[in-house]
């Protein structure tokens, strides 16, 4: 039997306690250590995987630390923590900070240890990368819809979706980059899709959000991408979602493909 990857999570909030019951259940992934901002969320749990101190965190032999609490973990932590393990950003609106995706870049290029994305609800990443190697992608606009309670926005975007009524209204249309840090928990998906099209980035991708009171039971991703010649390719995903839910059903399951699949590929930065 191959030995288990042994995995640090960061954050026990919705995903954290997912990923915990997930990796319990599978041979090929183990529990390394769980840390969480308030403590007292773990006194149920084995204490011997209790981590209370982060900058402690490779005492608990890591293979992959697995971010999934805030964006600021990656600022504060993401550099120790990928000098001793693999790093997986469960977070990727973090990377909109230029400064710190240059500085992660630099020490995973550098490194032994790779930077992980998950791809989260973004489908085609594999294909937006290869075009994006060959400078062959011209053009990516990534449209998040989803119900206005399924958002947890920053002002001015919180306001105006605290407005929304009847009718679907747009609540951002344009870079990425501008778009994340008013909506950390909600653009993901457009955070990888920036990573994903590298030569574009996060100012040229560009991010639509829509807050839709229509949308009772589902979150809907659309992914347009142009190429050379008039190529064009249009994807619309459909995922099952609560009223409320920030996260769609189907993302924590390929959340969860990405954990499995997250240290494979050596130093450098990765979607997966
Ligand atoms: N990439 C993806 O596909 C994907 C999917 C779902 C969630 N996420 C992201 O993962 C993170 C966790 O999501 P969730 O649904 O579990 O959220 P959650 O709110 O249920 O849990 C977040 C946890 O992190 C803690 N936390 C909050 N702010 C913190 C901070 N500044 N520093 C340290 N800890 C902090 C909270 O106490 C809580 O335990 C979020 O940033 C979310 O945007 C990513």
């Amino acid at each position: 039997m191959p030995i288990p990857k042994r995995v640090g999570i960061v954050g026990y909030g919705h995903l954290g306690q997912f990923l915990e019951a997930a990796i319990s259940k599978r041979e090929d992934l183990e529990v390394a250590f769980i840390w969480n901002r308030s403590p007292g969320a773990l006194s149920h749990l084995d204490q011997r995987l209790v981590c209370h101190d982060l900058t402690d965190f490779a005492s608990f032999s890591p293979d992959l630390v697995v971010e999934v609490a805030h964006p600021d973990v990656s600022k504060q932590y993401g550099a120790l923590f990928l000098k001793e393990a693999d790093y997986l950003v469960g977070s990727p609106t973090a990377l909109a900070d230029a400064e710190l995706e240059a500085s992660l870049r630099t020490v995973a290029q550098s490194g032994t240890r790779g930077l992980y994305l998950p791809a989260g609800a973004l489908w085609g990443s594999m294909d937006l990368r290869k075009m994006a190697d060959l400078g062959t992608l011209q053009g990516l606009k990534i449209t998040m819809k989803k119900h206005p309670s399924s958002f947890k926005l920053k002002s001015p975007l919180k306001e105006l979706n605290d407005g929304v009524s009847g009718s679907a209204v747009t609540l951002y249309d344009g870079p990425v980059r501008g778009l994340c840090p008013l909506a950390p928990n909600n653009v993901n998906t457009m955070a990888a899709a920036a990573v994903a099209a590298h030569n574009l980035g996060f100012d040229g991708v560009n991010g639509c959000l829509i807050s839709d009171p229509a949308l009772t039971d589902r979150h809907i991703v659309l992914v347009e991408a142009e190429g050379k010649g008039g190529f064009r390719v249009c994807t619309e995903r459909v995922n099952p979602a609560a009223v409320g839910a920030v996260t769609g059903n189907a993302t924590y399951n390929s959340f969860l493909s990405s954990v499995v699949a997250a240290g494979a590929m050596g130093p450098g930065v990765h979607l997966c």
